[in-house]
């Protein structure tokens, strides 16, 4: 950058061309993410001061902002911060970034919750990470007003600690549980159980984006050499996790995840199934239903 005036909409169209020759594929966005947190002000606002010019101390905080961003580091750990179902979440590399594709698992979540023939009961987000699913249940029974508690758990205390932090600065009553999927929560049955777990096979971690492979936790992604370390205890174990009638709902990687995961809930008592892709792919969700 040369010593010229920048102004806000000279420097995000600049930025956006440097940042898709970094290899960005939401160079825009993320110029203008980036640009607003400098300047302290809202995306929509960049867009109303095109014309004013940065001052040298935003210029240099920006710089930095974008060399990082370059260097393939997700905007979310840059901001510290991630918009999921509403939520305004604080992330860090401890936490997987929470995923608009996820926000549908939380659609079907609410959907059944929503339905006359839920059961009774509560609900529980196993590998919550930064608690996304949990929180965004949670924020939903209560502008319900709904009977149910939300539960959630993860193997990783840095991620425990995040989920609790969010939830505590959310005001959103969350019990946060810290070990191995259901292990930490004995015999409790739920209504519904929803996750997102691991679901990566551990020879394709190498082959994904440098933004993911090089900076989101391992833990978060790596499911084992068949995906399914934690899909098939899952599968194994969700039956006897929830109230007759209780859903099941787990994101996982593809088509053919799906179709594994429905034969192996059907050997566990859960029969019946389904496969449904997300945004187009190749990420689908699996849910279930306990006869
Ligand atoms: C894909 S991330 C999902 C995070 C969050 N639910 C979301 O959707 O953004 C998976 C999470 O599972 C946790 N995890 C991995 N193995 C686990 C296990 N065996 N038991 C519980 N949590 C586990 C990781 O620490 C990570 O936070």
């Amino acid at each position: 950058m040369t010593e010229e005036v920048w102004t806000i909409q000279r420097i995000l169209l600049w930025t956006r061309d440097y940042l898709t020759k970094a290899g960005s594929p939401s160079a825009r966005l993320d110029a203008e993410l980036l640009l607003a947190e400098v300047m302290k002000l809202r995306r929509l606002d960049l867009l109303l001061r095109f014309d004013q010019p940065l001052q040298k101390d935003e210029l240099a905080r920006f710089k930095r902002l974008i060399q990082r961003r370059a260097k393939h580091e997700p905007v979310a750990y840059i901001l510290g911060r991630k918009e999921f179902y509403g939520l305004d979440l604080l992330v860090n590399p401890n936490v997987l970034v929470p995923r608009p594709e996820t926000e549908s698992l939380v659609d079907e979540a609410l959907a059944f919750l929503g339905k006359p023939e839920a059961p009774a009961g509560d609900v529980l987000d196993l590998c919550t990470g930064s608690g996304a699913i949990a929180l965004a249940v949670a924020d939903a029974v209560k502008k319900k007003a709904m009977e149910r508690q939300v539960v959630a758990t993860d193997l990783s205390p840095e991620a425990h600690a995040v989920a609790q932090g969010n939830g505590e600065r959310l005001g959103l009553p969350v019990q946060w549980l810290l070990g191995n999927l259901f292990a930490p929560i004995a015999d409790r049955k739920f209504a519904v159980v929803v996750s997102n777990p691991p679901y990566v096979l551990s020879a394709r971690i190498p082959e994904l984006d440098a933004d993911v492979r090089d900076f989101e936790p391992h833990l978060a992604l790596d499911g084992g050499p068949d995906g399914f370390d934690v899909l098939g205890l899952l599968a194994a174990q969700a039956a006897d996790h929830l109230v007759p009638g209780g859903l099941l709902a787990v994101e996982l990687g593809s088509r053919a995840q799906g179709a594994v995961m429905t034969q192996a809930l059907e050997k566990a008592g859960m029969p019946g199934g389904r496969v449904l892709p997300v945004m187009g792919g190749p990420t689908c969700l699996v849910l279930a239903r306990r006869p």
